[in-house]
């Protein structure tokens, strides 16, 4: 194996166009941490705030490698680490906030961030699942507290946290209504969603009756709207993090007696084998929208940043 990879590197914060593909250094486990021969790359939004200045970019050194979501085999340990070995198929969102340094032929990765891709799971499929998965799992079970059988409402469902969001809130036996395009309604049908709202002819504040949990992918307006169909006691769990703590949103949960959270999503090495058990016994199917080698980076960027996937994109290596 040579000492040095292609990567993404980020010179200067901008636009998709600032990426350029270079050599650089194999960087190498320290204890730990595994040596991961990345195959897959899930893309989030995150990625693109970041890219242009935004979302976790003060967390970032330049030049940078961007990237959380990796899917990839294991070909080196560091000191300590026991729960993987060589040639390991493993996934995980690394290191988020913190660089990820995903974008890359190899990256190093905290082992117990990581889990085993479930056998039946391909490395596209598996690197489109950490980010979202984890966001979706925690919004909906850790802070809005989801139980069995409850009325969900999914903002943005169609999208890589959405599709998931739903069939998590399904297999809990939740009512799901969610608010997508026309064009996706026939893919949110096949995961089970039970009303469907196309938030471009139809405002779903007229049509679904009230809930007792908004996850919510979009902010702003949406956000706001969203406490006008919950019920007395509810929860707004809202996501993207440009809107939080969005003065008008707090002011009218209080006044109409719902909860409103913001999170930011953690990585966790149980969660994704939490995820990669659904993952294998096919109750959570992650969708891949499209897929490009990690050379189209910057057409990656820019379908990423156009906000309407079915699921996820992902960057194959
Ligand atoms: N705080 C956190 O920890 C956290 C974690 C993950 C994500 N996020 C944030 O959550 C947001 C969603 O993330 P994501 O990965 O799911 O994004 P995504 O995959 O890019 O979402 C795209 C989806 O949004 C839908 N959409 C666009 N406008 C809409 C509207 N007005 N109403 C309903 N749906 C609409 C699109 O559906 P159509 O194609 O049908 O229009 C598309 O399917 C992003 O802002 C992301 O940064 C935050």
């Amino acid at each position: 194996m040579s000492n040095f990879m292609q990567a993404a590197i980020l010179p200067e914060f901008g636009p998709a166009t600032a990426f350029r593909i270079e050599k650089v250094a194999i960087p190498l486990p320290a204890a730990g941490q595994v040596l991961v021969k990345v195959k897959a790359i899930g893309l989030n939004p995150v990625d693109f705030k970041t890219r242009s200045g935004k979302g976790y970019a003060s967390y970032q050194t330049l030049p940078a490698i961007l990237g959380w979501d990796i899917a990839g085999e294991v070909v080196s340990v560091g000191d300590g680490v026991s729960k993987f070995s060589i040639g390991d198929r493993i996934f995980g969102m690394s290191n988020f906030p913190n660089p990820g340094n995903a974008y890359a032929e190899y990256a190093v990765v905290q082992e117990e961030e990581f889990a085993i891709i479930p056998k039946n799971i391909s490395y596209e499929i598996a690197a489109g699942t950490p980010l979202a998965g984890l966001t979706a799992w925690e919004a909906l079970f850790d802070h809005a507290g989801v139980t069995w059988g409850q009325r969900v409402l999914i903002q943005a469902a169609a999208g890589g946290v959405g599709h998931i969001a739903v069939q998590l809130a399904k297999w809990k036996r939740c009512f799901v209504a969610a608010t997508a395009s026309a064009a996706n309604h026939p893919f949110l049908t096949e995961l089970g969603v039970d009303q469907l709202v196309d938030y471009k002819t139809q405002r779903f504040e007229d049509v679904v009756e009230k809930v007792d949990v908004v996850i919510d992918g979009m902010g702003g307006e949406t956000a706001l709207r969203s406490i006008d169909v919950l019920n007395p006691g509810g929860i707004l769990v809202s996501l993207p993090s440009m809107y939080k703590d969005d003065p008008a949103v707090i002011a009218r949960a209080k006044e109409r007696g719902v909860d409103v959270k913001w999170m930011s999503v953690r990585p966790s090495g149980e969660r994704m084998e939490q995820l990669a058990f659904l993952l294998s016994n096919n109750r959570l199917k992650v969708q891949v929208d499209e897929t490009f080698p990690l050379t189209e980076i910057v057409h990656a960027h820019q379908r990423l940043e156009d906000g309407h996937g079915k699921g996820k994109i992902v960057l194959t290596v």
